[in-house]
């Protein structure tokens, strides 16, 4: 019981922020709605003296943090990205060195799909104590959202998130991974919908399998659209679907809605105070 205890009070003591020693903390804003963010994150956000945030967080989750803290952006939008990953990287760990507390506030979750494992052993290998604030991914939101239960008794017994685009622009290898019990998530798939309709109907998938697309789930102007494998290619081009955007594909794709629930409102957000110049570099 004494043993519980207190490894529940070490935890509580992660999400606090140490005024003594600089610090880098990585933490998952969640999939854009600033309320489907974490108690823990918002209080790293509000003890931080330097924030680092990419283009994929809903910027008015900045209004958490202290007036007199530093506001970078550094994420990309259109293949150009504010700062070179190794140049994020630098500046955190001078920002560490300097005795502050630094925050990487990154979209969903920082180790799904958001280089949150690279960012961390680079810092520890440069001696940086990092913490860790877990946070909604995109594809547990957006099945949220839509009524998808990603499982299923009945339906489906496993899901696999994947990506769409590997780092030479390829994408992973996909057989096996769906079948009429299981789920797949694509993330950045859609550039690469043909694709990966090909290697799953190469597979063996059926073409009538069921795909959901979920655009800019959570955020404003949110869109779902039901289709098939067979139908997803000229799906995407009809509707314009553009990133950020999700595949979910296998039965319980069936399953989903259009969400009904008006999005919150988005609060004024503040702009970074610190200047950048944008540099160009291929997407991810
Ligand atoms: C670089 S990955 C980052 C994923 C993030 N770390 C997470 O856990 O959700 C970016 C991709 O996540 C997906 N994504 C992120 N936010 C999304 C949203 N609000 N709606 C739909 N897809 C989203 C899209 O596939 C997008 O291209």
């Amino acid at each position: 019981m004494n043993a519980i205890r207190k490894s529940r009070s070490d935890l509580t003591k992660t999400s606090e922020v140490d005024q003594t020693v600089g610090s880098v903390t990585l933490v998952g804003a969640g999939p854009g709605a600033a309320d489907l963010m974490t108690v823990r994150a918002v209080r790293a956000l509000e003890g931080a003296d330097a924030i680092y945030y990419d283009s994929l967080v809903d910027e008015s989750v900045l209004s958490h943090v202290k007036p007199n803290a530093r506001r970078v952006f550094v994420g990309k939008r259109k293949g150009f990205s504010a700062m070179p990953q190794q140049a994020i990287q630098d500046k955190m760990r001078d920002d560490a060195r300097a005795g502050n507390q630094v925050v990487r506030l990154k979209g969903g979750d920082p180790f799904v799909f958001g280089r949150g494992g690279e960012e961390l052993a680079d810092l520890r290998a440069d001696g940086i104590p990092v913490k860790v604030i877990p946070g909604i991914t995109a594809a547990v939101a957006a099945a949220a959202e839509h009524g998808i239960p990603l499982t299923h008794r009945d339906v489906a017994t496993s899901v696999t998130f994947v990506t769409g685009h590997t780092l030479d622009g390829s994408i992973p290898e996909l057989d096996g991974l769906i079948s009429s019990k299981r789920t797949l998530v694509i993330y950045m798939g859609v550039s690469n919908a043909g694709t990966i309709v090909d290697q799953l109907r190469g597979d063996g998938v059926p073409g009538s399998m069921p795909v959901a697309v979920i655009e800019r789930a959570t955020l404003p102007g949110q869109r779902f659209i039901e289709t098939t494998l067979d139908a997803l290619a000229a799906d995407l081009i009809s509707h314009d679907v553009v990133t950020p955007a999700l595949l979910v594909i296998g039965n319980v794709a069936a399953l989903g809605v259009p969400a009904v629930e008006p999005r919150p409102p988005v609060h004024s957000k503040p702009e970074p105070n610190e200047p950048f110049a944008w540099v160009h570099h291929p997407m991810g």
